[in-house]
């Protein structure tokens, strides 16, 4: 499974890359806000001098014709940037488009198989299902990324399977058992797949043992 880091914070990315654990970047408007007053297409270019894997940059045009527009702009930050487009009807018409001319697109916003289904049909190279914003609601976002899984590897459809809106670190391992291809994550859930209470204790241990028989 290849981890991306959902965020447009440059230090972030920075430190997860310095793990090895970057294949990837998902922005979206939200994340791009946080950042202040930068210069999306600037910004979306750091990020791409970080990460040579795919790096999402999100239309914000509801029409086609704006999808298209923003999505052709886009694709010439650098040669690994990836559109992302709504599970809209207007975003399915752009993903089409933009995929038959070579554009990556991947398709956001998705919360069901079926939705999943057609982006698969419209020629998305990657599917973004929220997980965590359905658990939010009382569904169970993992049961959503299975069926996906299972659907797309019934007829070897080649659009990525992208786990997306993930909380914690049991999201990111349900989705490595089912297979999920890539899960995009915040930040903070990377750090927290570090953490085990009995790590810090045994290394601790280690090294009071190691001075106190008189080694430096
Ligand atoms: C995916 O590409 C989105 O940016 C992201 O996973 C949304 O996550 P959230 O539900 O935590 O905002």
């Amino acid at each position: 499974m290849k981890f991306f880091l959902d965020t447009a914070n440059l230090d972030e990315i920075r430190d997860a890359a310095a793990f090895g654990i970057a294949d990837g970047v998902t922005t979206n408007p939200t994340l791009i806000s946080k950042e202040g007053d930068v210069d999306f297409k600037e910004h979306i270019a750091a990020i791409c001098e970080i990460v040579s894997g795919p790096v999402s940059a999100e239309c914000t045009s509801e029409d086609t014709e704006g999808m298209l527009r923003e999505g052709r702009e886009y694709a010439q930050i650098a040669p690994n940037v990836v559109i992302k487009c709504p599970l809209t009807r207007a975003g399915l018409k752009a993903t089409k488009q933009l995929s038959s001319e070579g554009i990556k697109v991947n398709v956001t916003l998705c919360f069901s198989a079926a939705q999943a289904i057609l982006a698969a049909k419209a020629g998305a190279s990657f599917i973004s299902p929220f997980i965590g914003r359905l658990d939010d609601i009382g569904e169970n976002g993992l049961f959503l990324l299975s069926d996906i899984v299972e659907i797309y590897r019934n007829y070897s459809w080649p659009t990525e399977v992208l786990a997306a809106s993930i909380r914690h670190p049991i999201h990111a391992i349900e989705a490595a058992r089912m297979g999920a291809d890539i899960a995009t994550m915040p930040f903070k859930v990377i750090d927290q797949m570090f953490n085990h209470p009995l790590t810090d204790k045994g290394q601790a241990q280690f090294l009071a043992d190691w001075r106190k028989s008189g080694r430096k």
